[in-house]
């Protein structure tokens, strides 16, 4: 079995130390195989301009992954955390993949609202990573609503797909569940709560199986970290009746604009 867990936080704008000390506590008190953490769950994400959004910014080989790094190697785990990362002159909307010493980095490919002011485009495409011999995707909020962004994550062998998000539209978690149901993997969502400059996050953190079930839902309001066991091997099954196996019934010549 493999132990997924969620941090649904409430972090405080551009309060980076208290916001990682914050979900460090929560992560503490339980033990699971893959961490995952909101989208910008460290600096807060409601930025006015570029100069606030590069204030709590990290570069992949910066204080904050080092810490990530030293703390998944004590307890033989992987975090996914959504970080605003610093990169040269620009700005990602990223996650930190971090396992032990591994540190890899996915920049959002769809930027939501305002992002598009202070953040760059994600130029790392999408990738897997395995966490103890489970294929792990990462994608970041908004993506869910691109199909495309889950879909080449399980056609690149995904079993869970780790969601880092700040939802404030409020289909994302029932549409998780189609994304999960029709790539037939685990999806683990991890919201935030609470408002900055009007802005209301919608929290409902969850993880949603292979068939679309709901393993776990978080309030709308508690901050607070959960676990939950699955088998990510259900995941390889791709067939929804004896005749038709979702990834080998695909036609991409047909899906052809030309
Ligand atoms: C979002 O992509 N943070 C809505």
């Amino acid at each position: 079995m493999f132990k997924i867990g969620l941090v649904q936080n409430n972090p405080k704008f551009l309060k980076g130390k208290e916001n990682l000390a914050a979900a460090l506590e929560l992560m503490d008190k339980l033990e699971a195989d893959l961490w995952v953490l909101p989208e910008l769950f460290h600096s807060g994400y409601n930025f006015k301009t570029k100069k606030e959004a590069a204030k709590c910014a990290e570069t992949a080989d910066g204080p904050l992954a080092k810490i990530l790094q030293a703390w998944t190697a004590s307890r033989g785990c992987a975090v996914v955390a959504g970080v605003a990362e610093k990169a040269g002159a620009k700005l990602y909307n990223s996650a930190f993949f971090v396992n032990g010493p591994k540190l890899r980095v996915y920049r959002k490919t769809h930027l939501f609202g305002n992002e598009k002011k202070f953040f760059s485009p994600g130029d790392t495409g999408f990738w897997v990573e395995p966490v103890k011999g489970v294929k792990v995707g990462v994608m970041i909020c908004f993506d869910w609503f691109f199909p495309e962004s889950c879909r080449t994550l399980a056609l690149k062998g995904a079993q869970v797909v780790a969601h880092s998000a700040n939802l404030v539209l409020p289909w994302g978690p029932e549409g998780m569940k189609i994304r999960s149901l029709e790539n037939r993997v685990f999806s683990a969502t991890a919201n935030r709560v609470g408002s900055e400059r009007g802005l209301r996050f919608i929290g409902q953190s969850q993880v949603v199986a292979p068939n679309g079930g709901l393993l776990v839902r978080l309030g709308e309001a508690e901050t607070r970290a959960c676990v939950v066991e699955c088998d990510p091997w259900t995941a390889k099954d791709k067939k929804v009746h004896p005749q038709n196996d979702l990834f080998k019934d695909r036609r991409p010549r047909s899906y052809s604009l030309a």
